[in-house]
């Protein structure tokens, strides 16, 4: 993946910067009058989602980063393409990575059922992140809703801001810092890697040619990495995924542990021991867990708040906007 190209990518940091006073229209129970059982259907679909594919709360919990870090948290992820307009599916850190779409339809059907054109698309995506954390273990916290969806996505956007798996700690305080989040920010948020997987394809370079070295990633465990040689040998299948910590299934402290002792999955969750920067927040997560939940409910919602201030909608199915012939699309 490349680097982000720093010219469209200082424009919609200036953009997102210039407008997050926006975000004082999000306020708690935003929806207690309009869909007073917004939340409760919401919650409801990602435990049976859980239940059937315990992964997909993690997948849909990314959507969070993903959807927020470009151009505000505006469901614009959740836009396929159309022949005029390419979609963030399809961006770099996306495309064959980002899943369980699925959930976030089931979702929309259930709300648009008991509510119809009232609850957005990018306030879905908050609560069933929030929902993710809570069900696998994690804190539970009160979210900040009214968003509203936008008329557009940008793939290319998308593909500039989005960080690769090879980034360092420095790199990721950095492009934290542009969106107003800081390096304990950061480092907490990097702790959603404690549920869910990453494809082999995320860690090749380091496993076999970490830097152009044509040597390991002198960081790793020994034998984490023989496992991990194993899991995903050269030439193999990119696609086999592991898991980001050795308690995929539960939202606990375990990733910031892993780190500690050289068994982060991606290069960019072990950096942040490696490099001084971060290692001091690293550490005092790995042995305080309540310390941690503190920073990534502070985190979340922090991230949750990030609008682009452009002009939006409710739309009625999350992956078309309204103007678009939604019937065409769902009769073909
Ligand atoms: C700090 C910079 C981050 C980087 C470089 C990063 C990168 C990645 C990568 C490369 C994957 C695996 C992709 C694949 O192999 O298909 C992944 C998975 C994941 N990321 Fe991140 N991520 C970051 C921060 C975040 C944040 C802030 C969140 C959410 C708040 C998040 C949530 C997740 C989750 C839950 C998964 C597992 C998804 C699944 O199992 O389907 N990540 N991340
Ligand atoms: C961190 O990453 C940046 C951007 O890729 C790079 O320029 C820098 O040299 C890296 N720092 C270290 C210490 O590896
Ligand atoms: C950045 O964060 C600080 C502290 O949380 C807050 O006071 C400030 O308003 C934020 N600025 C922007 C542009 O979001
Ligand atoms: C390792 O990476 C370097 C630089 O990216 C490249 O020139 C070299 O061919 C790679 N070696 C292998 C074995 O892939
Ligand atoms: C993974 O699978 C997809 C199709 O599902 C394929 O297009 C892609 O090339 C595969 N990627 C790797 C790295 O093997």
């Amino acid at each position: 993946m490349a680097p982000p190209s720093a010219v469209p990518f200082t424009a919609v940091v200036l953009l997102l910067v210039a407008t997050a006073a926006a975000s004082a229209q999000l306020r708690p129970k935003y929806y207690s009058q309009t869909c007073p059982d917004a939340e409760r259907i919401v919650r409801e679909v990602m435990r049976k989602a859980m239940i059937r594919e315990p992964r997909s709360v993690a997948s849909v919990m990314r959507f969070q980063f993903h959807d927020c870090f470009v151009n505000g948290c505006d469901g614009s992820l959740l836009l396929d393409d159309t022949p005029t307009m390419l979609g963030e599916k399809l961006a770099l850190s996306n495309i064959n990575s980002l899943r369980s779409f699925e959930v976030v339809d089931e979702i929309k059907d259930a709300l648009e059922r008991a509510c119809p054109g009232v609850v957005s698309c990018a306030d879905i995506v908050i609560m069933a992140a929030r929902d993710a954390v809570a069900l696998t273990g994690g804190p539970d916290w009160e979210v900040k809703l009214g968003r509203k969806d936008s008329l557009t996505a940008s793939q290319e956007d998308s593909s500039n801001i989005m960080p690769s798996p090879r980034s360092n700690a420095t790199f990721l305080i950095n492009l934290f810092a542009k969106f107003n989040l800081s390096a304990r920010d950061m480092v907490a948020l990097s702790g959603s890697h404690s549920i869910g997987q990453a494809r082999c394809f995320s860690i090749m370079f380091r496993l076999y040619n970490q830097s152009g070295t044509g040597k390991p990633d002198p960081a790793m465990d020994p034998e984490y990495r023989l496992k991990l040689d194993k899991l995903c040998p050269l030439g193999g299948d990119e696609n086999v995924t592991g898991d980001l910590d050795a308690t995929p299934r539960v939202f606990d402290n375990q990733y910031f542990k892993d780190l500690v002792a050289g068994r982060g999955f991606l290069n960019s969750d072990q950096t942040l021991y490696t490099m001084a920067e971060t290692r001091d927040y690293v550490r005092a997560f790995s042995k305080d867990q309540i310390e941690f939940f503190k920073a990534f409910v502070e985190g979340m919602i922090k991230m949750g708040d990030l609008l682009s201030g452009r002009p939006g909608e409710i739309r009625k199915n999350c992956r078309v906007v309204n103007s678009w012939p939604v019937d065409i699309l769902l009769e073909s």
